[in-house]
């Protein structure tokens, strides 16, 4: 298979792992509106083409605080990411490395932090759910303090699981799973050999280490609905900035009206997202709530955007409407199930390319030349 664009990593992974993963990677929630709006709502957005205004030398870099990005883009915190490539997230946190971007770990990674630091620098983010077992969340945070990450990835779209109902037909849940993810393995034998046999053990890392026990992923999407807290507030958040030095993000916000309330928590960021269109299907795309969320932002926090996010064109869509960066999930995991560290650092190689290009074409330079008049809505 010819992989030459971005996008056609999808197809490579769609043949690779077996169909319960690839489904559960691609699939969204109810009849996926969102999920395609995300994309969609991207490529409506007109770039304008303006000439002999161009430079030889295009500066993709941009900085995060203290962090120097060498382009606006960070990989997503993604569970699981240990079964669609072996050792997934360590393989993934190196290409982030090499590309000299960040990496964000999930809560729900099959390595641990401990794991991921060891065979990485330290260009980690940690991301953290809102999960029942207070004392599990400090044990992680202390955890993630204890190995030097200092920015914190707070999630909060996601008090209960969306309805995904692809993992229902897929065998990643629902009757007879075991069986049919078996069956599924044994037709894929290259993921078969190599994560299935020799990525083990398949855990979820950072669990097992607090519980002293190992996590057992038979049934994944029913702990998370067992143990995500439907009841968390604001409020409840105080404790985290309280005990947390480092920067935090408050991951899931898409409406304009909440923004206050994760500012006055002293939020140093924001990521504009819909969870990839897997949490409420039939909300806006993430692109579409952008503007309105800078806009109440006014610079008192950056502002990440998510879901959507296919190739270096979006990046710069995002840009020219106000993100500071953007998060990348599926893109990044479709191109680790294929080709793991190599397929992370290819595709990356690919966006900025593609970037560089769009970027000479429509007469901008700089990152902050990327502004709202470059593009057509
Ligand atoms: C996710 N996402 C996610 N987010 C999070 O905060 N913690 C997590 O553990 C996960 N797990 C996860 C698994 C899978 C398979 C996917 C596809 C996504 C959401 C992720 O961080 C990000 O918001 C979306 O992936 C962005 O949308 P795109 O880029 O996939 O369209
Ligand atoms: C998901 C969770 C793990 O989107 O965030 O599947």
């Amino acid at each position: 298979m010819i992989i030459s664009a971005p996008e056609d990593y999808r197809a490579a992974a769609r043949k690779k792992l077996p169909r319960f993963l690839f489904d559960y990677i691609d699939g969204g929630a109810n009849s996926e509106f969102t999920l395609e709006r995300n994309s969609s709502d991207l490529r409506d957005i007109e770039l304008r083409q303006r000439v002999l205004k161009g430079s030889l030398e295009i500066d993709l870099s941009c900085q995060v605080w203290d962090q120097e990005l060498a382009l606006p883009v960070i990989l997503a915190p993604v569970g699981l990411t240990g079964m669609y490539a072996k050792r997934g997230e360590v393989q993934a946190a190196r290409a982030a490395e090499r590309s000299g971007i960040p990496f964000t770990l999930s809560t729900v990674s099959v390595c641990s932090i401990a794991e991921v630091v060891q065979n990485t620098d330290k260009s980690i983010w940690f991301q953290l759910y809102v999960l029942r077992d207070r004392a599990f969340m400090k044990d992680a945070l202390e955890r993630a303090l204890a190995v030097g990450i200092d920015t914190l990835v707070f999630t909060v779209d996601m008090p209960v699981p969306g309805s995904r109902y692809r993992d229902a037909h897929s065998g990643m849940s629902g009757t007879n799973s075991g069986l049919r993810r078996i069956l599924q393995a044994m037709t894929h034998p290259e993921w078969a050999i190599s994560v299935g046999l020799f990525g083990q053990p398949h855990d979820l890392g950072n669990i097992s280490t607090y519980r002293g026990q190992r996590t057992n992923l038979t049934d994944y999407i029913g702990w998370l609905g067992d143990n995500f807290d439907p009841e968390i507030s604001w409020s409840d958040l105080q404790w985290i900035r309280d005990f947390w030095p480092g920067k935090l993000i408050i991951k899931g916000i898409l409406d304009a009206d909440d923004v206050e309330d994760a500012i006055a928590l002293g939020a140093d960021g924001l990521i504009v997202s819909n969870h990839g269109g897997r949490q409420l299907d039939g909300v806006s795309s993430s692109i579409r709530a952008l503007p309105s969320i800078v806009k109440a932002t006014d610079g008192r926090a950056k502002v990440i955007m998510d879901s959507g996010i296919r190739n270096g064109l979006d990046v710069v869509r995002a840009l020219c409407l106000g993100a500071d960066a953007t998060l990348i999930g599926r893109s990044y995991i479709y191109a680790l199930a294929t080709k793991g560290q190599a397929g992370v650092e290819h595709l990356l190689e690919l966006y900025t390319k593609e970037m560089e290009v769009a970027m000479t074409l429509m007469g901008a330079k700089s990152l902050s030349d990327l502004t709202p008049d470059k593009v057509r809505r």
